[in-house]
């Protein structure tokens, strides 16, 4: 392979200390059996309460961790929030702001989207920012203005933070439905994403692709030139499955 893939798990609302337990276990000795290639990088994004069991898990490992959420201030009155300063006493690599869910199902903007960025960016969290089309606003060709309008906020933070920034695309129809976007439909947007970042002055940022991702379909994605790893939900619940997607 020529490109170091980036596979990050979102455990999404899932687990406990015992199921956890076994998974992080069963991810240890898949990969010290060379289940995934070398080159690839495995992360894990995980619910708050369990980012210590997390950290203690796989510190002696070279998976990285980090949590689904972050909040935009940095401490105080802010009932039920985790800032960016508690991700990174948890050791912390990354952490994902704007997933579909939270634009969704708790109303985040993509000027809030663009803030919580830069909070994790002060504390020195990498943020992983989604962006992706609903299903209406692809069968109304509105893909790539959706597109541009999420990451327009993101991009005005500037080259410099951009850089240190992960981009993920998921196209929200195909989220743990099943059903994937070719690589083809992925790669379209993916090199619009590039040409933005280009723009900006942040060529090499890291572009996932997420949406049903699994081991059958991983290959044929990263094969595209613009399709440096994947955001996994579901199939990286189960540790072989998820590491034979970096395989
Ligand atoms: O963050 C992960 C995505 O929402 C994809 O979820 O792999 O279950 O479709 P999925």
């Amino acid at each position: 392979k020529l490109k170091a893939l980036l596979v990050m798990g979102n455990w999404k609302m899932n687990g406990s200390l015992a199921a956890n337990a076994k998974l992080l276990a069963d991810l240890r000795t898949g990969l010290a059996e060379g289940v995934a290639e070398a080159s690839a990088h495995f992360a894990v994004c995980v619910p708050a309460p369990y980012l210590a069991q997390v950290a203690e898990a796989l510190k002696a490992t070279e998976i990285t961790w980090g949590a689904q959420d972050v909040s935009a201030r940095d401490a105080g009155a802010y009932t039920g929030e985790v800032s960016a300063a508690m991700l990174k006493d948890f050791a912390c690599t990354w952490v994902l702001v704007g997933h579909s869910e939270r634009r969704s199902m708790h109303a985040e903007g993509d000027e809030l989207v663009a803030e919580k960025a830069k909070a994790a960016l002060i504390r020195g969290v990498t943020p992983v920012v989604c962006v992706g089309e609903s299903l209406a606003e692809r069968d109304a060709g509105q893909v790539h203005e959706v597109i541009a309008k999420q990451l327009a906020p993101v991009i005005a933070l500037g080259a410099e933070s951009l850089r240190q920034m992960v981009v993920a695309y998921e196209p929200v129809w195909a989220i743990g439905t099943g059903r994937t976007a070719t690589p083809e439909q992925a790669q379209e947007v993916h090199a619009g994403i590039r040409q933005a970042l280009s723009a900006a002055g942040a060529p090499d940022v890291k572009v996932l692709y997420g949406g049903s991702v699994k081991s059958s379909n991983a290959a044929s994605l990263f094969a595209m030139p613009d399709i440096d790893g994947a955001l996994v939900g579901g199939a990286s619940l189960m540790a072989d499955e998820f590491l034979r997607i970096g395989a």
